[in-house]
C-alpha cells in the first residue's frame, strides 16, 4: 500500500470515532442478522476501523482483522478489548498475509480490493477463494465505474477536494466494470448480488459511490 495512502487513512481515522460511521451494507447485515456465528473463524481484510469485524466478534465469531493503516488497528484493538471480543487485530499489508487452505467460515472484503494494485488484486480474489472453507460466506463490495471518483480520475485529478466525490477517493487503484465482480468469483455459489449508485453522508462533504456488492458461498 502506498505511503500516501497510509497517511490519508491514519489522518482520516484520527478524525473522528467512526469516521465511514457504523453502519453496514444491509446484505450482510440481512444476511447475518439470524446466524449462530459462535465459534467460527472469520477474516476481515481491510477492516479499516473495524465495523465488520466488531459485528462478527459481537456473534461471538472469532475474527482475524488486517489493515495496513495503524489508526484503525489500535482502534479496533481498543474497542474489542473493553468489550471483550474475539478480535486478533494486526497492521499487516494484505500482500504479506498468509492464506490458508480451507480456513475461514466468513470472509470479509468490504470496499478493498479496489484499493489493491492490479496484480495483487488478482492474487487475493484467487487467495480468498482458496481461504473459504467448502459452504464458507465470502462478502465483498467494490466501486464501480459509476462511482464520480472514476470519472475525477480519468481527468487525471489528483489529491484536490472535488465536491460530489469521496475525500478518499484518490487512494482508489481500480474501479470495477459492470458485472465484472461476479465474474471474478464465478467459481461461486451467488446468494446476492448488487449494482448501483448511492448517497453517502458518512463522512466529509455529501457525495455518491457506485457499488458492486456481492454476497456468495463456496460449494
Ligand atoms: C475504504 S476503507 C474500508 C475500511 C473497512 N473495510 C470498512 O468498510 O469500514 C479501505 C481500507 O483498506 C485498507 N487497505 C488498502 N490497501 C491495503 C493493503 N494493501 N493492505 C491492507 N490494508 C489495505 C486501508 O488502510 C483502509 O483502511
Amino acid at each position: 500500500m502506498k505511503e500516501s495512502h497510509i497517511q490519508k487513512f491514519n489522518t482520516v481515522y484520527q478524525s473522528s470515532d467512526c469516521y465511514y460511521g457504523q453502519e453496514l451494507r444491509p446484505e450482510f447485515t440481512d444476511y447475518f442478522a439470524n446466524q449462530n456465528l459462535a465459534g467460527m473463524q472469520a477474516l476481515d481484510l481491510g477492516c479499516g476501523e473495524g465495523r465488520y469485524t466488531l459485528y462478527l466478534a459481537e456473534k461471538r465469531c472469532h475474527v482475524t482483522a488486517i489493515d495496513r493503516t495503524p489508526a484503525g488497528i489500535f482502534k479496533l484493538r481498543s474497542t474489542a478489548q473493553k468489550l471483550q471480543l474475539p478480535v486478533a487485530a494486526s497492521v499487516l499489508d494484505i500482500a504479506d498475509f498468509t492464506f490458508n487452505k480451507n480456513q475461514f467460515d466468513i470472509i470479509v472484503a468490504a470496499t478493498v480490493l479496489d484499493h489493491l494494485a492490479d496484480g495483487l488484486r488478482q492474487r487475493t480474489i484467487d487467495s480468498i477463494q482458496s481461504a473459504l472453507k467448502p459452504g464458507g460466506i465470502l462478502y465483498v463490495n467494490v466501486f464501480t465505474v459509476s462511482d464520480p471518483g472514476y470519472i475525477v480520475k480519468q481527468q487525471a485529478a489528483s489529491e484536490v477536494s472535488v465536491s460530489g466525490v469521496s475525500d478518499t477517493a484518490f487512494c482508489m487503484e481500480y474501479y470495477y466494470k459492470p458485472d465484472e465482480l461476479k465474474l471474478h468469483f464465478q467459481d461461486l455459489t451467488h446468494l446476492y448480488y448488487y449494482e448501483g449508485i448511492e448517497e453517502d453522508l458518512s463522512h466529509g462533504q455529501p457525495h455518491h459511490h457506485g457499488w458492486a456488492c456481492l454476497l456468495a458461498q463456496k460449494p
